[in-house]
């Protein structure tokens, strides 16, 4: 596509320009965004880029593993793994509040990236993957109040406490450009397609309290459920689907015993921009076959349900 090799081609003269020989630091999530965001700045500056990929024990199955494949083997980027799920995890235990569940990861968040930025040394610049919507949601609230629903999980205020310049080439760019300007940059499809992913990860995902044990069975669940939307060819129909694990057990019949496991919820929704969104109308066969699949599959769950919520009046995610 032309207007991305430009767009590109543009980008890369304005990150040099604006960056000279000094250091960048970019934080990964794993995302498109910050993916891109990492890629294209390498591309600028090489070396001078260093990322740090904060890993809080919160991500899905073999996500922290492909993240660091894929940057530190693939692009040699050069990359911190910051592997603190001790300490978020530990940092969760007890807390059921939604948001104090967010708020506590939030403020880790900083803490940790801040820690590992410390030691990159004379680093001037931080690199986020702000895209325009971002830009312009955070001064558009028009006429009354505003409500918080959630606190969202960002990385706001902290370039002025690093006093770090910030660094974002995405800016004027739309999810959708974004996914263009990364295949431009030869991020492979499936990345790139990839559903968007909340910055408190699982914990939203695991409404009451955080455990080893429920993260450990969300895992796997959410994987077989994204493995059955993958073979059915629907993926890239929806815009977010997952699974949530209930704080409730309850009573089955396996075989000739009595099972008393977990229940979950799966979730699958289209949207446009996450704003407003419908649940996505799988078939019957669909559901009873993945519902199987997933009690057979994963020990630990014994009962499956399909969230119908669209939103509004339900958001996205269940915290
Ligand atoms: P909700 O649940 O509010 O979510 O309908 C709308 C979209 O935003 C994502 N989401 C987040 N993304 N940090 C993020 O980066 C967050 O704290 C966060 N909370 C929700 C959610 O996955 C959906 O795509």
């Amino acid at each position: 596509d032309w207007t991305m090799a430009s767009y590109r081609e543009e980008a890369i003269r304005k990150i040099r320009e604006q960056v000279g020989d000094k250091r960048v630091i970019c934080g990964l999530s794993g995302g498109v965004d910050s993916s891109v965001a990492a890629v294209l700045i390498h591309e600028a500056i090489g070396d001078q880029l260093t990322c740090v990929f904060v890993d809080h024990g919160l991500l899905r199955l073999n996500e922290a593993e492909e993240v660091v494949t894929m940057f530190r083997d693939n692009y040699n980027i050069p990359l911190i793994h910051a592997d603190e799920a001790d300490l978020f995890i530990g940092a969760l235990e007890g807390v059921s509040d939604p948001e104090v569940k967010r708020k506590t990861i939030g403020r880790l968040f900083i803490d940790v990236f801040q820690k590992y930025a410390n030691q990159i040394e004379g680093a001037e610049f931080l690199a986020q993957g702000t895209l325009y919507p971002d830009v312009i949601e955070s001064v558009s609230f028009s006429g009354g109040p505003s409500v918080t629903i959630k606190s969202h999980h960002n990385v706001g205020g902290l370039p002025e406490k690093m006093g770090l310049k910030l660094v974002e080439p995405l800016r004027e760019l739309f999810k959708d450009e974004v996914r263009a300007l990364g295949r431009e940059l030869g991020l492979p499809e499936k990345f790139i397609g990839r559903h968007p992913f909340p910055g408190p990860g699982l914990a939203i995902r695991c409404p009451g309290e955080i455990t080893r044990e429920k993260l450990d069975i969300l895992r796997l669940a959410d994987a077989v459920y994204i493995d059955q939307i993958r073979k059915h060819g629907l993926y890239d129909e929806i815009w977010q689907a997952f699974v949530a694990i209930l704080p409730v057990r309850t009573v089955g019949v396996m075989g000739d015993g009595r099972t008393y496991d977990f229940a979950c919820a799966l979730r699958a929704v289209t949207s446009v921009d996450g704003m407003t969104a419908d649940y996505y109308p799988f078939t019957h066969e669909f559901l009873g076959e993945t519902a199987t699949r997933i009690i057979n599959e994963v020990k630990g769950i014994n009962r499956v349900t399909y969230d119908i919520t669209s939103k509004p009046p339900g958001t996205i995610e269940w915290e």
